[in-house]
């Protein structure tokens, strides 16, 4: 049986109070039979398109698809190669390898995002692109990375799968590079019941393509200009989301302002705890509230057994992936991603804890240092 966390990790069976309007909505579609590129998605990427800021979205099957697309379109393939972080989830690389192209990993810095200075070394006449990850919700220094891009000509895709409504300077997620990719999967800040993703981006040419890409390649019915895929966004998820997009701001709000109670409560245990670095002009979303610790197992042990549901993102950086052996990296090449394997923990930060949750959460923290 799974056990009954006091403070949980996933909010998916607190998300749904009023289910039945969504399950009117899904009663609607079924009926109307508009199952596929249907009216109820291309109402979602208009919505997706006003909240996030960009003047492109278009929906994919998944956040995955959502990298690789643009990737793809952008020219990157076999032969080339794309630099992204060391410290992402393996989706994001998953994406590069997809293409063909070969992924070269960098380090990252404190604050869990790729570091720039570690992007001009990693730069070989082969490279392509970067993959900058907005990782945990925290955004990855654009302007240094931008920089970098322009100089030597690469392209520059985004991984904002944790990070949307993210900003620099007021400068949403998707409008510093040639294009962002984000993911609904259920856990995701805005999610779906199911799997699907979008491309926001600033260009009318690639969005174009991705449209064409995701449906075979179709610009008529009975005419390909491409060769392309299946990668629509579910109908039926367009739906769901219709009704979730509407909560965004409440989300994001609420998970930033758990993640500045938490830093609050352990502000007197620097010696123990570093919660999460703040740069100036970032809006940071708290997809993941992570901090570094002390004794990490231990008090990941020490949680559960008070039924917290903290968690561990992620145990393995991706050069130690077996799915990396052929890339040749070995222990020691990112010393930053390699201490964070062993020092990070995630605690609840989700927009449907209650602040006595939070509390309880912060309470078990402080006295497993016995404060
Ligand atoms: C950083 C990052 N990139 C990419 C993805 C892939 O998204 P999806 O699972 O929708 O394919 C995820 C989440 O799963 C992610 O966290």
């Amino acid at each position: 049986l799974p056990q009954a966390w006091r403070v949980p990790f996933s909010y998916l069976d607190r998300q749904f109070a009023n289910i039945d309007d969504y399950l009117t909505d899904i009663k609607t579609l079924a009926l109307s039979g508009d199952f596929t590129n249907g009216a109820a998605l291309t109402e979602f990427e208009n919505k997706f398109a006003e909240t996030f800021g960009l003047p492109h979205a278009v929906g994919v099957a998944s956040g995955t698809h959502a990298l690789e697309i643009p990737l793809r379109l952008l020219g990157v393939g076999p032969g080339d190669e794309v630099i992204t972080a060391a410290n992402t989830f393996i989706a994001t690389v998953s994406a590069i390898a997809m293409t063909g192209a070969k992924p070269v990993f960098v380090d990252n810095e404190d604050g869990y995002v790729i570091d720039p200075a570690g992007i001009e070394a990693a730069i070989t006449p082969r490279t392509r692109a970067i993959m900058p990850v907005h990782y945990t919700g925290n955004l990855a220094d654009m302007s240094a990375i931008m920089e970098i891009a322009q100089a030597h000509n690469l392209k520059v895709v985004e991984d904002g799968a944790q990070a949307l409504g993210g900003q620099i300077d007021g400068q949403p997620v998707g409008s510093w590079g040639d294009a962002a990719g984000f993911s609904l999967h259920p856990l995701k800040n805005l999610n779906v019941w199911g799997e699907a993703g979008v491309v926001l981006t600033r260009s009318a040419e690639l969005a174009h393509n991705v449209r064409l890409f995701r449906n075979y390649g179709l610009l008529l019915r009975d005419e390909a200009v491409l060769f392309g895929t299946n990668s629509r966004f579910d109908t039926l998820q367009a739906v769901i989301g219709n009704r979730l997009i509407k909560e965004v701001e409440f989300i994001t709000s609420r998970r930033i302002s758990h993640a500045e109670r938490y830093d609050r409560a352990f502000s007197d245990l620097e010696g123990s705890i570093s919660v999460p670095i703040r740069r100036a002009g970032v809006k940071h979303v708290f997809h993941l509230y992570i901090i570094r610790v002390d004794r990490r197992d231990e008090l990941l042990a020490h949680l559960h057994g008070h039924g917290v549901e903290a968690k561990v993102h992620y145990p393995i950086p991706l050069h130690l992936q077996n799915a990396s052996a052929h890339l040749g990296y070995k222990k020691g090449d990112f010393p930053v991603a390699e201490r964070d394997v062993e020092q990070v923990i995630t605690l609840p930060a989700h927009q449907h804890l209650t602040d006595e949750e939070v509390g309880y959460s912060i309470d078990q923290v402080r006295a497993f240092y016995g404060r």
